[in-house]
């Protein structure tokens, strides 16, 4: 293989049609329906891509972006309050055909910036080209698909219930003030399929951007500074314990939409002073096991732990973090898995076929180094040419077995691209770690024997919340429940059930009698109400 720094281009080396010729500065902010201009300080935004200049390398600086201070994330919380107006805003009142509409024309607006969005995408956080064109093709999806789910739970609820000399109206009504923050691996995906859902559902939303994919946002605010009412969304940009700390100890965020470490998540949700008021959507820490039996077929186990553990970098919330192997086949296992890895192609995120890229994160490379030289010390090996080697945010794929269970690497969410195998001889070792582990959100089983899975599958679905059978684990298709047990997640997230995550059951009730008959019918044959309405979309 070649020199790993000889994957980082010189400036001419760029394709045109992927260069970056001028810094994009995220100098304005969404606050009250408008693009307002930011004074204040700018921080550094560089691209894990770096530029070799000279005989040195530097990653390239590819913009600016505002760090608020405390008073003007809390202008951004008076703007959201305004337009929810206590539930009485424009937003939460509006006809849902009517929030539809606007939604679609924010739909249209973001179709439209695909290009610069997908660019930066790449820029910013190093995911291929090819895979951010997929994030924003199946984020586009997801808004097509929470519309279609939207109107089926509107012609369910479009319709009146009589029980006991009671008649009512069922519906869904919005929670109020959502803070929405995803996370810089998926930060448009996992961003919207927060934001979107709880926007559609009559909410109104404060959002900041992830610590990677900030710039990307400039195009996504001013589309929706155009399609949506003012203040329904609100940006704010910073250092987290300045803007986000005020925002939950003033007591008026009513949804925390958080997409992050367990370790943040529990300290957000500490600093609001009404616990009980604050509902929480949160996609927290995993370290997805793969358990593959001797009778396993191997070649299968091989690809799918191959993309489940390396797909952009091994950085997936869903990502294989932990593969037991039996003793009995792990030999095989390993070297085929081995060849397999060394065919996966590194360089730069515009390059086609392109698997392996730069690391976002600041001093990954060292901390993965760091957590593989404590395996090794513990008597683990690498078992791939040239794995864990690295140059700057370049890290090379490392298999690496058999990994003791005190090794660091073990038990934490590694996040990055190392592979670690545990073989094991008694199927209660990995039993037994499964059933202890912090994490509750995938597993992943291999076998061909459908005894012995039925047996896994009856106590694991206790355990975890998806069990993948020959298969990695993933999120996807969005229409299947996305959630985790223990510190893995709070909720669960779908097209379908994100919309009933950010809203509540609501009812307009009346006794039976001829009053009340007259004047629901007037209510409803008059359309003058938004929420006690028959009306039915089509
Ligand atoms: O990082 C978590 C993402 O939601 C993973 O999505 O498994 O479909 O790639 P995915």
């Amino acid at each position: 293989m070649k020199e790993l720094s000889s994957f980082f281009p010189e400036i001419h080396q760029i394709p045109d049609e992927f260069n970056l010729s001028n810094t994009v500065i995220k100098d304005k902010i969404l606050l009250n329906g408008e693009m307002v201009s930011f004074t204040g300080d700018y921080e550094n935004v560089i691209s894990p891509v770096m530029i070799k200049s000279n005989g040195n390398y530097e990653n390239k600086l590819i913009g600016y972006a505002p760090l608020m201070n405390s008073e003007q994330a809390l202008d951004a919380l008076k703007s959201a309050k305004a337009a929810y107006n206590r539930g009485q805003g424009v937003w939460p009142t509006m006809k849902i055909e009517n929030r539809i509409e606007h939604i679609e024309k924010f739909l249209a607006k973001f179709i439209s910036i695909r290009a610069v969005t997908v660019n930066l995408l790449m820029w910013e956080i190093g995911k291929s080209f090819e895979d951010s064109c997929k994030e924003f093709d199946r984020t586009v999806e997801y808004i097509k698909d929470t519309i279609e789910a939207l109107k089926v739970l509107d012609r369910q609820s479009s319709r009146f219930e009589i029980k006991d000399s009671i008649f009512a109206q069922i519906r869904r009504a919005p929670l109020g003030v959502v803070l929405c923050m995803g996370p810089f691996n998926y930060p448009i995906n996992e961003t919207f399929t927060l934001m979107i859902p709880a926007l559609i559902m009559g909410n109104v939303v404060i959002f900041k951007p992830p610590k990677h994919g900030v710039l990307l946002y400039k195009a996504i605010l001013e589309s929706f500074a155009e399609t949506l009412p003012p203040g329904v969304v609100n940006s704010v940009a910073g250092n987290g314990p300045t803007v986000i700390s005020p925002l939950l100890q003033s007591g008026d965020i009513d949804v925390l939409a958080f997409i992050g470490s367990s370790k943040v998540g529990n300290i957000l949700k500490k600093q609001h002073p009404k616990p009980n008021r604050l509902r929480c959507v949160l996609g927290l820490d995993a370290k997805n096991p793969a358990i593959i039996l001797p009778d396993a077929d191997i070649d299968l186990a091989v690809q799918e732990v191959l993309t489940g553990s390396l797909t952009f970098n091994g950085q997936r919330c869903t990502a294989l973090k932990i593969i037991f192997v039996h003793n009995a086949i792990e030999k095989e296992f390993n070297q085929k898995l081995a060849n397999a890895i060394s065919n996966l192609k590194i360089g730069m995120p515009w390059e086609k076929g392109v698997k392996i890229t730069p690391l976002p994160e600041k001093d990954k490379s060292n901390f993965l180094n760091s957590v593989l030289e404590d395996a090794k010390s513990k008597g683990s090996k690498v078992l791939n040419e040239n794995g864990g080697t690295y140059f700057g945010s370049l890290y090379y794929p490392a298999l690496i077995s058999p990994v003791s269970q005190d090794a660091e690497l073990f038990n934490i969410e590694q996040f990055g691209p190392l592979v670690p195998v545990h073989p094991f001889e008694d199927m209660l070792e990995p039993v037994e770690h499964l059933i202890n582990s912090p994490f509750g959100q995938q597993v992943s089983l291999f076998s061909s024997d459908p005894g012995k899975l039925s047996e896994m599958i009856d106590f694991l679905v206790n355990q975890y919340c998806r069990v993948n059978i020959n298969s990695q684990c993933q999120r996807g298709p969005d229409t299947f429940p996305f959630s985790g047990r223990k510190d893995s997640a709070e909720g669960t997230l779908s097209v379908s059930d994100a919309l009933r995550v950010f809203s509540i059951r609501t009812l307009v009730a009346a006794k039976y009698n001829d009053l009340n008959k007259k004047i629901v019918t007037e209510i409803t044959h008059n359309r003058s109400s938004n929420f006690l309405s028959t009306d039915f979309i089509l």
